[in-house]
């Protein structure tokens, strides 16, 4: 029996308030509206910005929600206006758009754009959009306007990246965020040159990415850095030459750092999200040409470092989704895994059902997972 145009009853995992264990719910999701497109979610990823949502979410108004923005999945239906898909086509909904026509979508210097989930304050100007999901009579805010930890999610379409029909989606779902992001941090944001030397530290899905996109870039060594030790072996894996923990030395981890590259790295990336760490991260760089790329997420605490620092050239930049227009670059991305180019099956530690989400959250901070999948 078709669906389409019908509500949708389907389960999710809510977020009802700050902190607290998610709980598995029927919600309804609405048929899509002008220019959205209504996915049936069949893996995704638990990254750990949804847990940082959950635990230091200071937006008003911010529950209750659906976590989830690494998902994948098949398109139900499609509302009014939508001309690049349809019912069938396998996606990946991203949580920076690409409309193609805003002035950040057509600089080739920027992969933000302006009509992405955060500028468009629908309904009472408060919420995310896009209200279209309800649950005991109440509307469900979508995290970065996907919420994937459901069943059915709604999305706008130029949030949404078609991808080969041949792609796994409990494998390429990592696309949506947490690999893309780390891989492109050292290919677009840092742009790393062959024979440099480049430090990451924090080796989660981020991190080890970031290691990745290192070796694609013909790094000569890659510094993994890591308080948990049994992140080194993996870390290998992914193309680390070295792995040092900071808490093996009496010296700050910069000046470690220094010593081992005769004056610091080419290139740092920050994949943590600890404001002291990206300060080490910057002074871990060489002083005249060193570039470090922040790619943990912080919104709570500010950053403070001397002028000192930076007055010799060092430059301290940043990454979204690791500067990739999304919607063009997420089909190459999955090519580019479909010809074994990049990895994703090694990031992949343990696959649960939707209500293990809370167990994923658990793994995750306990450091015993790299990437759990929830499968619907
Ligand atoms: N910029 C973006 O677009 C973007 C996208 C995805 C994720 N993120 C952010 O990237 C960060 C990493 O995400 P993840 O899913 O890989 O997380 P994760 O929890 O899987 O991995 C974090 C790693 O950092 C390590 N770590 C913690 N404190 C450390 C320290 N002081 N020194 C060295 N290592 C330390 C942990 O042991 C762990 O291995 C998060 O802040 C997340 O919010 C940003
Ligand atoms: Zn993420
Ligand atoms: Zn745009």
């Amino acid at each position: 029996m078709s669906t389409t145009g019908k509500v949708i009853k389907c389960k999710a995992a809510v977020a009802w308030e700050d902190g607290k264990p998610l709980t598995i719910e029927e919600v309804e999701v609405a048929p899509p509206q002008e220019h959205e497109v209504r996915i049936k979610i069949v893996a995704t990823g638990v990254c750990h910005t949804d847990l940082h949502f959950l635990y230091t979410s200071h937006r008003k108004g911010g529950f209750p929600c659906i976590l989830g923005h690494e998902g994948a999945g098949i398109v139900e239906s499609v509302g009014p206006g939508v001309t690049k898909f349809k019912p069938g086509d396998k996606v990946i909904p991203v949580f920076v758009s690409q409309c193609g026509e805003c002035k950040n979508c057509r600089s080739p210097r920027s992969n933000l754009c302006d009509n992405s989930w955060w500028s468009k304050q629908q309904y009472d100007g408060k919420t995310e959009p896009l209200g279209r999901i309800t649950c005991k009579g109440r509307r469900i805010i979508q995290f970065e306007g996907l919420g994937t930890f459901a069943e059915y999610s709604i999305v706008y379409e130029i949030a949404v990246a078609k991808i080969d029909d041949d792609a796994p989606l409990d494998k390429v779902c990592l696309l949506g965020c947490g690999v893309s992001t780390g891989y492109g941090a050292a290919l677009n944001s840092a742009k790393v040159q062959p024979g440099s030397t480049c430090a990451v530290f924090g080796l989660g899905a981020v991190g080890l990415a970031a290691v990745m996109g290192c070796q694609a870039a013909g790094a000569s060594r890659i510094i993994a850095v890591d308080i948990n030790k049994d992140k080194s072996s993996k870390a290998k894996e992914f193309g680390a030459t070295d792995f040092v923990n900071p808490n093996d030395h009496d010296k700050p981890i910069q000046e470690v750092l220094s010593s081992l590259t005769d004056g610091g790295v080419d290139y740092s990336f920050e994949c943590v999200g600890n404001v002291e760490l990206m300060v080490s991260a910057l002074e871990a760089c060489n002083k005249s040409w060193g570039v470090s790329v922040i790619v943990g997420w912080n919104n709570t605490e500010m950053l403070s470092v001397s002028p000192v620092q930076m007055i010799g050239g060092r430059r301290w930049t940043g990454t979204v989704f690791g500067g990739w227009k999304s919607v063009e670059s997420v089909p190459k991305l999955v090519a580019d895994y479909m010809a074994k180019r990049i990895k994703l099956d090694e990031f992949i530690t343990h696959t649960l059902p939707l209500e293990g989400v809370n167990d994923a959250f658990d793994l995750m901070t306990a450091g015993k997972s790299i990437r759990t999948i929830l499968k619907m």
